[in-house]
């Protein structure tokens, strides 16, 4: 079976990740600071604050963006759950809003007819690794909190790092990403005020000198240890290469599926834009069944996911929040028929033929 995803882990992983397990110090030593000031560096930020997830991350910057009780936060349906659950995790409330059909994400104006007077902040999300209209939303004058999980190595319409701006980005490390450390997320920004208030609070609210145990705030315990952080930084060492090899994979997937006719691919960089590759999710034609076509890849070897659901029609969203169909057209019609392939930067060639000659046997073709 072709799987989905699949991490490059290698020599230098383990030797990185063995120093730090003989070094005694396997947590808040030396490997954070450094993991954090190298990925700060590769993103043209001026702070980062390595977490234990992508979601903690979100989760912290959407505190250190004021969010609290009761605050409307707008955001995208068509994401990771992770996204909208973080706001709730503040009892403030997700209001989505409908997608671009062609980048996916969040729809600027869209976004901007949904603003009230209990908007407190935007979470724009850069599905799949491509790039937010960020001047866009910056034009709303709300605090922004980028949920940049899945586009490291992007770059927005300016020509600008996904990463560089001012507000808090997060990232994530989970294995199916740009790099991994297993688990982890980072939080980068360009205010140091926001660094300190993250590094307090992923670390039980403790004062920042960190000699002493008092805790002048609420924190919870978001830390990265110096395992993940020692993984994280081999794995930076060769983002360059894993960032390549995923360009040349969805270059190779365009051509093998450019004639399978209906079938949506995923959009070109426009202008200056470029995505981070992180996933190739392709829409089935209309007239398939998604499911359908998932499990004719799977009998022939191609594991293949539905990619992803709509937030606001998963259940616990439903009966929350009493949403239902046709709310969100663009984002419902691209979630009901959006799988993503196999994709992970040492995708062979003819894996690839063998999952397009697969596919276009699932299709009929
Ligand atoms: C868009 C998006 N947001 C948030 C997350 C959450 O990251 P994590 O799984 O590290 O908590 C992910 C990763 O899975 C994601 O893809």
């Amino acid at each position: 079976m072709i799987p989905v995803a699949q991490p490059v882990i290698g020599e230098r992983e383990e030797e990185l990740v063995l120093e730090v397990l003989r070094s005694g110090q396997l947590s808040l030593g030396p490997r954070l600071a450094e993991f954090e000031q190298a990925f700060a560096a590769r993103v043209g930020a001026a702070h980062a604050s390595a977490v234990s997830s992508g979601t903690a991350g979100l989760h912290l910057a959407l505190r250190a963006a004021g969010v609290g009780e009761g605050d409307e936060v707008i955001t995208s349906p068509f994401s990771f759950v992770a996204s909208a659950n973080s706001v709730l995790f503040e009892r403030a409330r997700p209001v989505f809003a409908d997608i671009d059909p062609v980048t996916l994400n969040l729809g600027v104006e869209a976004a901007r007819a949904a603003v009230t007077e209990r908007t407190t902040a935007l979470l724009p999300v850069d599905i799949f690794g491509y790039p937010v209209d960020i001047a866009g939303f910056e034009s709303f004058g709300l605090p922004i909190v980028e949920d940049a999980c899945e586009a490291l190595g992007a770059s927005y319409a300016d020509g600008t790092l996904v990463g560089s701006r001012p507000h808090p980005s997060v990232f994530a490390f989970y294995a199916n990403k740009q790099i991994t450390t297993g688990e982890g997320g980072i939080v980068v920004s360009g205010d140091p005020a926001v660094k300190e208030r993250i590094d307090s609070e992923r670390n039980q609210g403790r004062a920042p000198d960190m000699d002493w145990l008092d805790h002048d705030r609420l924190g919870f315990n978001y830390r990265l240890s110096d395992i993940a952080c020692a993984l994280g930084l081999a794995q930076l060492e060769r983002l360059e290469a894993m960032l390549a090899g995923r360009a040349r994979v969805a270059a190779a997937y365009r051509d093998a599926l450019a004639d399978i006719e209906g079938l949506a691919l995923p959009c070109e960089d426009r202008d200056a834009e470029r995505r981070g590759w992180f996933v190739f999710v392709v829409q089935v034609p209309g007239a398939h069944d998604r499911d359908t076509v998932i499990e004719r890849l799977r009998e022939q070897g191609v594991q293949s996911k539905p990619y992803l659901p709509a937030i606001h029609l998963m259940s616990f969203y439903r009966e929350r929040f009493g949403h239902r169909e046709g709310e969100f057209p663009v984002c419902e019609d691209v979630a009901a028929r959006s799988l993503a392939l196999p994709f992970f930067p040492h995708l062979t060639d003819s894996q690839i033929e063998q999952v397009a000659v697969a596919l276009r046997g699932a299709l009929g073709r």
